[in-house]
């Protein structure tokens, strides 16, 4: 009787032992999750990078994690217009489509909290950079030119990229948009790993951001054109 008993104790622990190993940490992750929702109260999470930093893929598995509306600046826009973007830059020019970028991201942002993956340019804007810093907590995925070409090699869709030096191009881009970028609250490095590796990384840094003591600090305007139609 007394040997069942100590056969049936070992059992247990071996069992909690492999409930810790296995479910403890969802449920550590989960408890992350409900607090950073209720810390961001109606201010929404906003993806903000270079194209092919990942802002879509990333930002709509972060979505489900934090069981937020995803939302793509780029999709709304296009809902808008009624036409795709390289139809947009090609019919109204550059310009046109800035403008309706800025107003379609200020609406989105009256709607939050939701997870919104911006525009590659979006955030050179001042108004919008501006709205972003008043309603949202802005995640930079920091991409290198490398990564960012083989990604934007699968698709034509970036009107931006159609010179003949692409590579050149988006050497130019990240010199330029880099200082507007640094703004971001939380900088991840978006690097070729698994897609749950990057959003583990955010959704880790974005707790630390939302709970940690915040000193208030400087804010230095990059200088440069940022509505300069090839920033
Ligand atoms: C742009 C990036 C694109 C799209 C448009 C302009 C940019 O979005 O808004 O082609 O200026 O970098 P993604 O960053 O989602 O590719």
């Amino acid at each position: 009787m007394r040997q069942t008993s100590a056969i049936h104790c070992r059992s247990l622990i071996l069992q909690v032992f492999l409930m810790s190993e296995t479910i403890l940490p969802a449920i550590a992750s989960a408890s992350q999750e409900a607090a950073i929702v209720a810390a961001l109260g109606k201010r929404s999470v906003v993806l903000v990078g270079m194209m092919g930093a990942g802002k879509s893929t990333i930002g709509r598995r972060m979505a489900t994690r934090l069981r937020l509306p995803f939302v793509d600046a780029d999709n709304e826009i296009e809902a808008a217009a009624g036409m795709s973007i390289p139809d947009i830059f090609e019919v109204h020019g550059e310009p046109h489509f800035r403008d309706g970028e800025a107003r379609v991201i200020a609406r989105l942002l009256d709607s939050g909290p939701i997870l919104l993956a911006t525009g590659g340019g979006a955030f050179l804007r001042e108004e919008t950079r501006q709205r972003i810093r008043d309603k949202a907590i802005s995640l930079w995925l920091k991409a290198d030119a490398d990564v960012i070409l083989r990604r934007v090699r699968r698709r034509e869709n970036r009107p931006l990229l159609k010179t003949a030096d692409p590579a050149a191009t988006i050497a130019r881009l990240i010199e330029a948009r880099h200082p507007f970028y640094e703004q971001t609250d939380i900088t991840i490095d978006s690097r070729d790993v698994p897609h749950e590796k990057i959003v583990e990384e955010s959704i880790v840094a974005l707790h630390e951001h939302l709970f940690r003591p915040h000193t208030a600090s400087a804010i230095t305007e990059p200088t440069g054109d940022p509505l300069s139609p090839h920033l």
